[in-house]
């Protein structure tokens, strides 16, 4: 639209007279719309003086980090550096049952690496970088100033929510957001001018944490964290075939640590139970559960079963929120 494309023109003009023509930037991807374009455009600004790194901290989807780093590398021809840091994670999450210990963790993980790759980067250029980019909407910023007296409740004063690019304190980064003014439908129209691919920018919301809040309890236990991923995609796999992805707000699976019994020809089992969950939402503030036909339930649960070793039952949530979150943890 013609509004984006002035937005677009603006920003880049915005960021080219506050980056000097020696500085460099840099940027935390999480895989997510808002960091994506963001950065997407900052390259367009500034082209190779922007610095991406994108982390797999063990805790991504099936597949996950070799999708996005196609996108950013085939499709946007963003200059990113992937870091493996699974054992770092894993190995600090290690008996942890707590969600809120558990997003503690991790967003204090995510800041020791983003401050390594932010030092060996000033060793590499001679000088450190000066700005750093965040992909904050419209809405965030209302929401971390709400007016005063309005008593809002909103989920920031349930959980802690860690979105990656956490700002590392002796770093005396300036920040760039140049998304700030805009909301999520025009965050994607901005994103559909710089060419970042369709399916890319309607994908489901995904926390930080990660599938840290979606297993329940210890995630390091087991293969629990390899059985999730594998479930987990065969039911968005069957939502994206069934054409519901673009109705749905959130849909996702969750591992749960309970053993259960089942049986399998004529043996006897002793296997796990995940839960699938999908909601429908205009904010993730509040949302209601969706009513899958029956048939399409008893697909999903079937292909789960047969094809996911070590799970023998599946359920699906019919909790909105409120009462319950999004999340199960
Ligand atoms: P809840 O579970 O509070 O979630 O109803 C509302 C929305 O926020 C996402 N969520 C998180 N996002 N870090 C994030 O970046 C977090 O710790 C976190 N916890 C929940 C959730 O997926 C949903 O979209």
């Amino acid at each position: 639209s013609w509004k984006m494309e002035n937005v677009l023109d603006e920003e880049i003009k915005v960021i080219n007279e506050t980056v000097g023509p020696d500085e460099h930037v840099i940027c935390a991807l999480s895989g997510g719309v808002d960091s994506t374009v963001a950065a997407t455009l900052v390259h367009k600004a500034i082209g190779d003086r922007l610095h991406c790194i994108f982390v797999d901290n063990g805790l991504l989807r099936y597949k996950e980090m070799e999708r996005v780093m196609e996108t950013f590398e085939r499709d946007l021809h963003l200059p990113v550096t992937c870091v493996d840091a699974t054992d770092q994670f894993l190995s600090e999450l290690k008996g942890v049952d707590d969600p809120e210990k558990k997003r503690k963790i991790i967003g204090k993980e995510f800041i020791c690496i983003f401050d390594d790759f932010a030092h060996e980067l000033e060793q590499k250029l001679g000088r450190k970088p000066s700005y750093l980019v965040q992909g904050t909407l419209y809405p965030d910023v209302i929401e971390s100033c709400p007016p005063p007296g309005s008593g809002s409740t909103h989920s920031h004063t349930i959980k802690s929510h860690h979105n990656v690019g956490g700002l590392p304190k002796d770093m005396k980064l300036k920040l760039i957001e140049p998304l700030k003014l805009l909301f999520k439908d025009e965050v994607r129209q901005l994103g559909k001018i710089l060419n970042v691919p369709e399916g890319f920018l309607k994908r489901h919301p995904f926390p930080g944490p990660g599938l840290a809040v979606r297993v329940i309890g210890d995630v390091t236990l087991g293969n629990y964290l390899d059985t999730l991923r594998l479930v987990d995609e065969i039911f968005i796999q069957s939502i994206k075939d069934a054409g519901l992805y673009d109705v749905i707000w959130q849909a996702f699976a969750v591992f749960l640590p309970v053993r259960t019994v089942g049986v399998q020809g004529d043996q006897r089992t002793h296997g796990h139970a995940v839960a699938l969950r999908a909601v429908t939402s205009e904010d993730g503030m509040t949302a209601d559960w969706y009513p899958f036909e029956g048939k399409f339930l008893a697909d999903v649960s079937q292909k789960i079963c047969n094809s996911v070793r070590g799970v023998n039952r599946v359920s699906y949530d019919i909790t909105s929120k409120p009462p319950s979150t999004i999340e199960w943890e």
